[in-house]
C-alpha cells in the first residue's frame, strides 16, 4: 500500500459512509476499512483452513499468514514475536493474566492497585480472583478533571503491591494516563511490582510503545483497532509467559497429552488452545497494515485537532457539563446535559444520523466517583471529520429545543 499523505482521504475507505452518518462511537467499535474486508473475504473464499495441523499446501499458507500477523503485532508496539499471545479480545486477555498469573502469583495479604476510571474489564477479572485468594484491591482516585490523583497513587505503594493495572486512555474521560511515569514509580518502590496495561483505547489514537511504557503486560483489542472483532492481543514478557499455566486447555496448546501426564508448548502456544479466529487474526494483520500506511502519527495529529475542534463546538452549547478535561486526551468527549436525560438526547441524536454511546461506558465506579449514572460520548475515529462535529452539535441543538 502507498503510504496516505492525505488523512481526510481515508473516509473514502469506509464503506459504511456510503451512507450518510455522523459515526461517533468508535470508542465503542470502529468501522472497518474495505481492504479488511477485502482481506477476510479472500481468505474465506480461497485460502481458508485450520491452521499448525494440516500437512496440505492450504493450510500451511493459511499458518502462514496467521503467524505472520504475530509478527505484524509484535512490530506494531515494539515487542518479540514470541510474546504476542491472540485472544477473543481485551476482556479476555485481563482475565488470562488473572487466572494464569494472577493465581499463582498473588496470595492473601497481597495488594493490587487499579485506578477509579478503569472499565469493569480490568475490575471484575481481579474480583473474581479476589474472592477465591482474599488480597486486597486499592482504587487510585480520579480528580475533577478526570486526571488521575498521583499523589494516592504514590501513597498506595506499600511493600504488600504485587500489581498494578491501568488503563493508558480512558474510555470515557479520554484522559491519557501517564503509564510510564507510575511504571518508573512503582518499579523504583519495589522492582517485583508487575505491571498491566489496558491499551484498548491508546493503541488506535497513536500506537503503543512496550518499551517506552516499560510495563508486564499489555492488552488491547482488534474491533477499535479497524479489524474485526473476535481477536484481541496479550502482550506479556517472555520470562513471565513462560512461568505462566495454561490458561485453558485443549488442542493445540500441547506437546503431548497421556493419562500418566500432560506436558505444554511454550511461547504463546501454551495460551491459544482449540481452533484460534484464524480468519479475524488475518484481518487484524490487514487493520494493522492499514493503520500503519495512514501513519499512526497522522491520526494523532489529525484526532487532535478534531479533538479540540469538538471540545470548542460542544463548549458552545448551553446547558452541558463535561467529564474529563486533561490536557493529555484522546478522542473522546463525555458530557450530561441539564435539560434532559442521557437517553432522550440519545434518541434525538439517532433520528439525525449521529451515533453516540449513552450510559456508565462499563465505568460504573467512574460514574459513582463523579455521583451521576451516566453520560453522552462521543468519540471520533482516523475517518471522522468536522462535518461528523457539525451534525452533532446541530442534533444537540435540536434536542434541547424538544427536550428543555
Ligand atoms: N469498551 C467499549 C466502550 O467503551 C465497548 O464503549
Amino acid at each position: 500500500m502507498a503510504a496516505i499523505t492525505d488523512i481526510s482521504a481515508c473516509r473514502a475507505d469506509f464503506p459504511v459512509f456510503e451512507d450518510k452518518l455522523a459515526y461517533l462511537d468508535t470508542a465503542a467499535s470502529a468501522q472497518k476499512p474495505l481492504i479488511v474486508i477485502d482481506k477476510m473475504r479472500d481468505v474465506m473464499s480461497h485460502h481458508y483452513a485450520n491452521i499448525h495441523r494440516g500437512l496440505y499446501k492450504l493450510s500451511q499458507v493459511a499458518t502462514q499468514e496467521y503467524e505472520a500477523v504475530r509478527g505484524k503485532v509484535a512490530e506494531f508496539i515494539n515487542a518479540a514475536e514470541n510474546e504476542v499471545v491472540f485472544t477473543r479480545n481485551t476482556t479476555e486477555a485481563i482475565n488470562l493474566v488473572a487466572a494464569s498469573w494472577g493465581s499463582t502469583n498473588l496470595k492473601a495479604g497481597d495488594e493490587i492497585i487499579l485506578t477509579a476510571m478503569e472499565h469493569h474489564a480490568n475490575i471484575v477479572p481481579w474480583q473474581l480472583l479476589q474472592e477465591r485468594v482474599g488480597f486486597s484491591i486499592k482504587v487510585v482516585p480520579v480528580l475533577k478533571d478526570g486526571t488521575l490523583d498521583f499523589e494516592a497513587f504514590q501513597n498506595l505503594l506499600s511493600d504488600k503491591t504485587k500489581l498494578l493495572a491501568v488503563t493508558h486512555a480512558s474510555n470515557t474521560l479520554g484522559t491519557v494516563n501517564p503509564v510510564s511515569r507510575m511504571v518508573k514509580t512503582a518499579k523504583a518502590f519495589k522492582a517485583d511490582i508487575r505491571i498491566l496495561v489496558d491499551a484498548s483505547q491508546s493503541v488506535v489514537h497513536g500506537g503503543v510503545d512496550v518499551k517506552e511504557l516499560g510495563c508486564d503486560f499489555l492488552a488491547f483489542t482488534g474491533h477499535k483497532l479497524y479489524g474485526p472483532t473476535g481477536v484481541g492481543v496479550l502482550w506479556a514478557r517472555a520470562e513471565l509467559l513462560e512461568a505462566m499455566p495454561p490458561y485453558q486447555g485443549g488442542g493445540d496448546m500441547i506437546e503431548s497429552v497421556s493419562f500418566k501426564g500432560t506436558t505444554y508448548k511454550s511461547g504463546p502456544s501454551k495460551f491459544e488452545a482449540g481452533t484460534p479466529a484464524i480468519v479475524e487474526v488475518i484481518g487484524l494483520g490487514a487493520a494493522i497494515d492499514y493503520v500503519r500506511t495512514a501513519g499512526q502519527a497522522n491520526i494523532a495529529a489529525h484526532e487532535k485537532q478534531l479533538l479540540d475542534y469538538m471540545a470548542g463546538a460542544l463548549g458552545r452549547v448551553d446547558g452541558l457539563r463535561f467529564y474529563g478535561t486533561a490536557q493529555e486526551k484522546v478522542g473522546i468527549v463525555s458530557f450530561t446535559a441539564d435539560w434532559a436525560s442521557n437517553a432522550d438526547i440519545a434518541m434525538v441524536l439517532d433520528q439525525s444520523g449521529v451515533c453516540v454511546r449513552v450510559g456508565h461506558h462499563c465505568c460504573m465506579p467512574l460514574m459513582e466517583s463523579f455521583g451521576i449514572e451516566g453520560t453522552v460520548r462521543a468519540s471520533i475515529g482516523l475517518y471522522s471529520n468536522q462535518n461528523d462535529i457539525d451534525s452533532l452539535v446541530k442534533a444537540l441543538k435540536k434536542a434541547k429545543d424538544m427536550l428543555s
